[in-house]
């Protein structure tokens, strides 16, 4: 009876039923391994050009087989493996079913039949696992397209929240900002110096509020209709100093040192100059913000061909390879733990892809983990410069 030939997975050594096909711990296919077993076994071997390979190849468990089939006793299996061990010894290597012809354990027609039969049963076990695999693929796959479209409408919910409450804020920002215009220009009566400070103050950041609560509004709609750009023939170097001026309170407030090089003589680009100066201040704001004190921001801008190469490089903390591709999704910031160091919504970059996009151009990024980074894209010559 096949139970009572208990025997071990070759892989795992789990004690298996004899009839078993498949590991019931982990799974291997007994008769896949044992061939691939035996394969290596006779790759050991300098076979004589002359002889033709045995479909014993192919038929590993002939030894468990023969037993199942009541045509051989477990001694005289012991013994043929002992044989078969000692003949390994001497170098040379003998399949099983060979040893138990040559010892007189079964005639040559059984070991024949058996072969035959179990390359039908390999054949068959082939097959069922191939169907297997292809069930598993199938419920995998729907899996996924499940999780996909779960994951989109998350997304949509998402966008839709954002766009919603923008556009909720800016109303009671608008009353806000109005008041403290009056409040400001002391139309609702006198203020103290303290109260007049603390009035700068307010209008700072109810202007940085309006101007992120407009970037959101922006954002999201360009997500959903596309971005709107109007192209214009541009000077890069007008647009580019009054970006670095703009930057300049910064990066002094932070230690930061700005250079500029920007090749004489450029001629004009095409671009959508509002958006184009968005994105520059975006890239060095992130310069300036991830560089620590006593760094440096370059911005440079030189000719390549019919293109003007733009690159904001920083020497500061630097983006760690693997999750360059994380930048551009919008509201996502590398550190986003709770005590993260960098203020910021995670917008930026988002945009500015959305933007370079819509200029045909695309952002190469070259970082390494605290040394730095560099972002850098292309844009064309206006028409008749090149
Ligand atoms: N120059 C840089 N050096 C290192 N990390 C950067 C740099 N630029 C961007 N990153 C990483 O990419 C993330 C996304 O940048 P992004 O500009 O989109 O958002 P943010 O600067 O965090 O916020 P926001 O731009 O909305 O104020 C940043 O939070 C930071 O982790
Ligand atoms: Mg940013």
């Amino acid at each position: 009876m096949a139970e009572e030939n208990p025997h071990n997975c070759p892989r795992c050594g789990h004690t298996l039923p004899g009839d078993a096909r498949i590991c019931l711990e982990c799974g291997v296919d007994l008769a896949l391994f044992a061939m691939l077993a035996d394969k290596a076994y006779l790759d050991g071997v300098s076979v004589p050009s002359t002889s033709v390979p045995s479909p014993e190849v192919l038929v590993p468990r002939i030894g468990q087989y023969l037993l199942q089939q009541g045509l051989l006793t477990q001694e005289k299996l012991d013994e043929a493996l002992k044989r078969q061990a000692e003949l390994a010894e001497q170098g040379e290597r003998l399949l099983l079913g060979q040893t138990l012809v040559q010892m007189g354990f079964i005639d040559q027609d059984i070991l024949d039949r058996v072969v035959t039969q179990q390359i039908i049963e390999l054949h068959a076990a082939l097959q069922e696992t191939n169907r297997t695999l292809e069930e598993r693929v199938r419920e995998r796959t729907s899996e996924l397209r499940h999780t996909l479209d779960r994951l989109t409408e998350i997304s949509q919910i998402k966008a839709n929240l954002i766009s919603n409450i923008s556009h909720e804020l800016r109303t009671p920002l608008a009353h806000i900002k109005g008041y403290i215009e009056l409040l400001a220009e002391e139309q609702l009566g006198p203020l103290s110096p303290e109260q007049g400070q603390a009035m700068d103050v307010i209008q700072r950041a109810s202007q940085r509020l309006g101007g992120l609560i407009e970037d959101l509004i922006e954002f999201s709609t360009a997500s959903r209709e596309g971005l709107r750009i109007e192209m214009q023939d541009i000077t890069l170097a007008d647009l580019a100093t009054d970006v670095i001026e703009r930057s300049q309170e910064k990066a002094e407030k932070v230690g930061v040192s700005i250079h500029t090089e920007i090749e004489s003589g450029l001629p004009p680009l095409r671009a959508d100059p509002d958006r184009l100066s968005w994105v520059l201040f975006q890239l060095m704001d992130n310069g300036i913000k991830f560089t620590p004190s006593g760094g440096n921001v370059t911005f440079t801008a030189k000719q390549e061909n019919k293109q003007v190469l733009i690159s904001i490089q920083d020497t500061g903390i630097g983006i760690p390879t693997d999750r360059v591709k994380e930048l551009f999704e919008p509201f996502h910031q590398l550190d986003a733990s709770p005590t993260r160091r960098y203020g910021g919504t995670g917008l930026g970059l988002a945009f500015v892809k959305l933007i370079l996009e819509a200029h045909g151009t695309v952002m190469r990024v070259e970082s390494e983990e605290g040394e730095g980074s560099t972002f850098s894209f292309p844009l064309h010559i206006a028409h008749g410069s090149e």
